[in-house]
């Protein structure tokens, strides 16, 4: 299936589908919300990510993890992301918390980084690859990263073989054109030239979220049906529930990376 990184992902990311999502996780746009970021900035520090430099972010969105990160690491992040109005609100969140001169929007693919070689002291993503070509993706970090910098990253794998009818299924609802196991993910690290340090299973850990309903529930879900109608609601409900299933089979899952340039 030919897979257009610039085609907008069939709903994840219209105005519906990120109420939907917001409404779930907030800003921090991944499961596990602002919890999984501050585990994987602990994990990454842990390993050498380094203070003060520059550290490239694939795939910012609203940028809730570009400005802790910039706080935590005290660095500049270089936020690249494909959609303008990802930027847009990324830029304006920045603005609030006077971090604008370090959370520099780059609208580019992340399979094509507008950045020279050499020139990133650290990389961050977080459950983002799992929509772009991950091959092209983790060459250019390995690209524009120096010898010695930390990959940092979180996302969606397959914790078996998937098939065919389950690999459509992502691609139309999700708009993943692969998902990737730990080990598939370790081979294509190790082969553009990291050693990778951490490559773990977080299933567990971050769908453990609460279960019980909150207590507005049925007023939010009758105002988001007034605003967006009754299909939307179905196709979010159905895209989330088609996910949540492959996580209950033990078929999909999530994964934290943390890798080193070598050289
Ligand atoms: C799940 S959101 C990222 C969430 C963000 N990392 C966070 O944790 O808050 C996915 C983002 O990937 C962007 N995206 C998807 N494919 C892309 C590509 N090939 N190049 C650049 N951005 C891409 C979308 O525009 C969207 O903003």
């Amino acid at each position: 299936m030919d897979h257009d990184p610039w085609r907008e992902t069939d709903g994840v990311y219209d105005d519906s589908g990120m109420a939907w999502s917001l409404r779930s996780v907030g800003p921090h746009l991944h499961p596990g919300s602002e919890e999984a970021t501050v585990a994987l900035a602990a994990r990454a520090a842990q390993y050498g990510l380094k203070s003060g430099g520059r550290i490239l972010e694939i795939a910012s969105a609203l940028g809730a993890p570009a400005r802790f990160v910039a706080r935590r690491f005290s660095s500049t992040v270089i936020c690249v992301d494909r959609d303008p109005r990802m930027h847009r609100a990324l830029q304006a969140a920045a603005a609030v918390e006077e971090l604008s001169l370090r959370c520099l929007s780059v609208r580019a693919l992340t399979e094509h980084l507008p950045l020279r070689d050499g020139c990133m002291d650290g990389a961050w993503s977080q459950d983002a690859m799992c929509h772009m070509d991950k091959p092209a993706v983790v060459q250019e970090c390995a690209r524009v990263l120096r010898p010695g910098a930390v990959f940092a990253f979180s996302d969606w794998i397959a914790r078996t073989e998937l098939s065919t009818a389950e690999l459509a299924m992502l691609a139309d609802l999700w708009s993943f054109p692969s998902l990737l196991t730990i080990s598939e993910y370790v081979l294509l690290l190790d082969s553009a030239g990291f050693d990778v340090l951490v490559a773990e299973d977080r299933t567990t850990a971050s769908s453990s979220g609460a279960a019980v309903a909150p207590p507005d529930q049925a007023a939010w879900e009758a105002s988001f049906t007034a605003r967006f109608g009754d299909e939307a609601v179905e196709r979010n409900r159905l895209r989330t529930d088609a996910w949540r299933g492959l996580v209950v089979a033990g078929r999909g899952g999530f994964g934290m990376f943390i890798a080193r340039r070598r050289g």
